[in-house]
């Protein structure tokens, strides 16, 4: 590898960055696209002020309602609310109804907005995305505190993950397209992950858009703790801590079977006021947890353009770092947008060099995304190359979305992540190798959230935004 240039970040139109939370009713994120606006005083508003005083309570005791407003038209709006399985119907309409407060101020005039809260998210729009899967718009937070045992942790979390994801699309759980787990990581160590697709979703679109984010872990956060992806249709979150109520999904396990889920909505849903306020929220296990946010959202067509561009030209072997060039000097790119792109690429013969041909010898283990090879680079550097599995063959844009992540990763002195190779059917992620340290030093409760969400990073403004 060659002498990584002080890293810069690759700003394209695809990466939001938000700050965290300041508070703990904050929404997580928001994704407010700006290029439609309705008009004030316009009837599409007063239908949104319907949609948004009718949601929470609508939403409260089943978790989960779908529902339109107006006759159907240019002014009617789509709508949808969702709260965490595990959450009681108080805290979900206490959530919902911030989120409905929050709506229009955070995303004033915008016909489109999805906010993602620790416990609920809420979703409108003036096109109809009922029972359509869509994987593209993401948010990656992770946990500060790094894996020691990687491998285990992989593989651990490679199985609950991928049962989970069974279980909330095909499953018969209450309630409907969520999933809770534990797995066993260490003797005092247990690994919690939650996974969940808002109700309007096919079992098969559900699982889709839960796979296409686990397969994402390794980009996002698969050297950390903890970590989550939020999407438009599903989300995914694990840690080492229980973040959910233990006691709810057991009891939901064993409780007789669920009520039929939610009514479906009359389809000229007139409202009715705000929701009653349940007893005040008792607080987030989390505290306050400050958060670095990336939401990677594909809206921009130039953005695409340009991706695809560097994707065409990844496939060919060679020429690999000219061709980038010229595909992001074509695409508009700057000089240091190049040199953040290619500084991330490895050639394929170089990583094989390194791994001495992937051999036995140099597999430190079996992750649940695939093997992991130790190396070491000509310049003497310790490396640790995750082979992704062929079998989790993945399209453009969750390929698309590891990059920019590398990108990130990179921009912000994670040195574990140091870069990537996309060459035909191979996708390797390579970190760097550090012997093992030892757990002892973290002694963690089983709330043990304090040291976990970065603090370091909160400080950091990138591309001008928030
Ligand atoms: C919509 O409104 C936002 C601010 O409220 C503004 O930044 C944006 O340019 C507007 N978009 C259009 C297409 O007018
Ligand atoms: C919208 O209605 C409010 C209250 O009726 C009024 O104060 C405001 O001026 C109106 N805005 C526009 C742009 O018409
Ligand atoms: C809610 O979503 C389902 C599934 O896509 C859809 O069939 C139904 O029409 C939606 N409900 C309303 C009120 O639009
Ligand atoms: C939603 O609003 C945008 C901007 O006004 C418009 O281009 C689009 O056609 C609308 N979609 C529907 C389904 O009305
Ligand atoms: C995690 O690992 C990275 C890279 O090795 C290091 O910079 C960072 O300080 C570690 N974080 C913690 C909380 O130990
Ligand atoms: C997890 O560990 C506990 C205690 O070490 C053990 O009793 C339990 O069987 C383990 N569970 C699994 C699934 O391995
Ligand atoms: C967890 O769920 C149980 C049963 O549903 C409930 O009694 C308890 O209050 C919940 N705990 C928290 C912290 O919300
Ligand atoms: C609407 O609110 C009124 C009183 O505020 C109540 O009597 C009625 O049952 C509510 N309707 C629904 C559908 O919640």
């Amino acid at each position: 590898m060659e002498s990584l240039p002080l890293p810069i970040l690759l700003c394209s139109p695809l990466l939001i960055l938000l700050h965290a939370p300041t508070s703990k009713s904050d929404p997580l994120s928001i994704n407010c696209p700006t290029d439609a606006n309705y008009t004030a005083n316009s009837t599409f508003q007063s239908n949104l002020n319907l949609l948004l005083s009718s949601l929470p309570s609508a939403a409260a005791p089943s978790g989960f309602y779908n529902t339109t407003v107006g006759p159907s038209g240019a002014d009617q709006v789509y709508g949808l609310a969702l709260c965490r399985g595990d959450v009681s119907s108080a805290e979900c309409n206490t959530c919902l109804t911030t989120a409905a407060q929050d709506a229009v101020a955070k995303c004033p005039r915008g016909m489109s907005n999805t906010l993602w809260y620790d416990k609920c998210m809420l979703r409108y729009s003036n096109y109809s995305f009922f029972g359509i899967a869509d994987s593209s718009a993401q948010l990656y937070m992770w946990n500060m505190q790094n894996v020691t045992d990687l491998q285990l942790f992989d593989d651990q979390l490679g199985h609950l993950m991928n049962n989970l994801a069974t279980e909330a699309a095909y499953g018969s759980g209450r309630p409907p397209m969520f999933a809770a787990g534990k797995a066993n990581f260490t003797n005092f160590l247990n690994i919690y992950a939650t996974v969940q697709c808002t109700r309007d979703q096919t079992p098969d679109g559900c699982y889709g858009c839960l796979t296409t984010y686990i397969g994402n872990i390794p980009a996002c956060c698969g050297t950390k703790q903890g970590g989550r992806i939020l999407g438009e249709t599903c989300t995914i979150r694990f840690e080492v801590y229980p973040f959910y109520n233990l006691s709810a999904v057991e009891n939901a396990a064993i409780a007789p079977p669920p009520p039929l889920p939610p009514p479906a909505g009359s389809s000229q849903n007139t409202g009715n006021g705000s929701s009653q306020t349940g007893g005040k929220g008792s607080g987030g296990i989390n505290g306050t947890t400050k958060t670095i946010i990336v939401v990677a959202i594909s809206v921009v067509a130039a953005a695409l353009l340009l991706l695809s561009a560097i994707f065409l030209c990844l496939r060919i072997r060679k020429k690999q770092r000219k061709r980038v060039r010229n595909a992001l000097i074509t695409n508009g790119g700057d000089e240091q947008e190049i040199r953040s792109a290619e500084s991330l690429l490895f050639d394929f013969a170089t990583i094989r060099a390194a791994t001495s041909n992937f051999s036995e010898a140099n597999k430190l283990g079996e992750g649940g995304f695939g093997p992991v090879y130790k190396g070491i680079l000509q310049d003497g550097q310790q490396i640790a190359v995750k082979r992704l599995s062929v079998s989790s063959v993945q399209g453009l844009v969750e390929l698309k979305n590891e990059v920019v992540l590398v990108a990130k990763l990179q921009h912000r002195n994670l040195v574990r992540l140091i870069g990537c190779c996309l060459e035909e059917q191979e996708k390797l992620l390579i970190y760097e190798y550090l012997p093992n340290t030892s757990l002892d030093k973290f002694l963690f409760g089983n709330t043990g959230d304090s040291l976990l969400w970065g603090e370091s990073y909160t400080s950091t403004h990138f591309c001008g935004i928030v």
